[in-house]
């Protein structure tokens, strides 16, 4: 029997905004994205969860998040397991390009959840462009984003957040593995890096992140078992001729417009074409 969640489950703060900015963030596009929805599921799953934008738009009452980065994991076990304590950290945090320094050269990893909890998100209000990118030796490398008046410590947001929280199961974990836990009426949202838009099909060996086209392929493969299984089954993806060719069969591709917003070079910060699938 598949239980029924209604969804989005909503108190007296209704839809959430997420507690970090993320690229490819889908905050500035649930609402493009929510009438694609089914109206009713089971468990909701974010296997690519990021700053979990349709999460929190959702709020739904059962969920599994789950990301393949650690920090960022950790991130939301140590804000929902103290959040008193990350807020007490965040708000001794000054806004001072060399206190900047020495928290982004901290070896994070061996602190708790919550250390870790309130070093990620100082980072990510005070970075260039709040983004997360790493060197080989996994040390956390984005300049000073020198921002008048960045809001390190917005801790009514980061209350709701992690009382939503509460209610989630978090994984570190691939989004095959996490992914496959599904049932029949469970909801499940990808949003995987995403296959550059120059790409074609004769292109095989790209990159983003680490997530290439073998990685997209096994994707598309996954999504469509699920779909077979009763799954409810939804994707973001870019509108690349590659996108368009792994999924036209299966499933149906739903244009969203979208901003490119975290991008160094202004030139090509206009609007794009994106792909909901469904
Ligand atoms: C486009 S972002 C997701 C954005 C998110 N929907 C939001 O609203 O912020 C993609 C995420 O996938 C994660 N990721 C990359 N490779 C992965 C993999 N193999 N399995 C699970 N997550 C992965 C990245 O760490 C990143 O957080």
């Amino acid at each position: 029997m598949v239980r029924r969640a209604k969804r989005p489950v909503q108190d007296d703060h209704g839809p959430l905004r997420p507690f970090l900015k993320w690229a490819g963030g889908k905050r500035r596009l649930v609402a493009q994205i929510a009438p694609h929805l089914p109206r009713q599921f089971g468990r909701f799953h974010e296997p690519f969860v990021g700053s979990g934008a349709l999460y929190f738009h959702l709020r739904p009452t059962r969920a599994s998040l789950s990301d393949t980065n650690e920090r960022l994991v950790r991130t939301y076990s140590g804000l929902r397991d103290e959040p008193d304590r990350v807020i007490e950290l965040l708000s001794s945090y000054p806004h001072e390009k060399q206190f900047f320094l020495k928290m982004r050269a901290q070896d994070i990893d061996e602190r708790s959840d919550a250390e870790v909890a309130a070093w990620f998100i100082y980072l990510n209000k005070t970075a260039y462009n709040g983004l997360y990118r790493v060197n080989r030796k996994n040390g956390y490398n984005v300049p000073f984003g020198d921002y008048r008046r960045p809001n390190i410590c917005d801790e009514p947001t980061l209350r709701h957040c992690a009382k939503q929280l509460k209610r989630v199961k978090l994984q570190l974990s691939d989004f095959e593995s996490a992914a496959r836990r599904a049932r029949k009426g469970d909801l499940v949202y990808f949003d995987p890096p995403y296959v550059p838009l120059s790409a074609t099909s004769y292109f095989t060996s790209y990159t983003t992140q680490g997530f290439g086209l073998e990685d997209h392929r096994r994707l598309r493969d996954l999504a469509l078992a699920l779909k077979r299984r009763g799954v409810h089954v939804r994707l973001s993806n870019s509108g690349s001729p590659v996108v368009r060719d792994l999924y036209r069969d299966d499933f149906k591709l739903i244009p969203i417009k979208a901003r490119r917003d975290i991008n160094c070079r202004a030139a090509s910060r206009g609007e794009i074409i994106e792909l909901f699938i469904k």
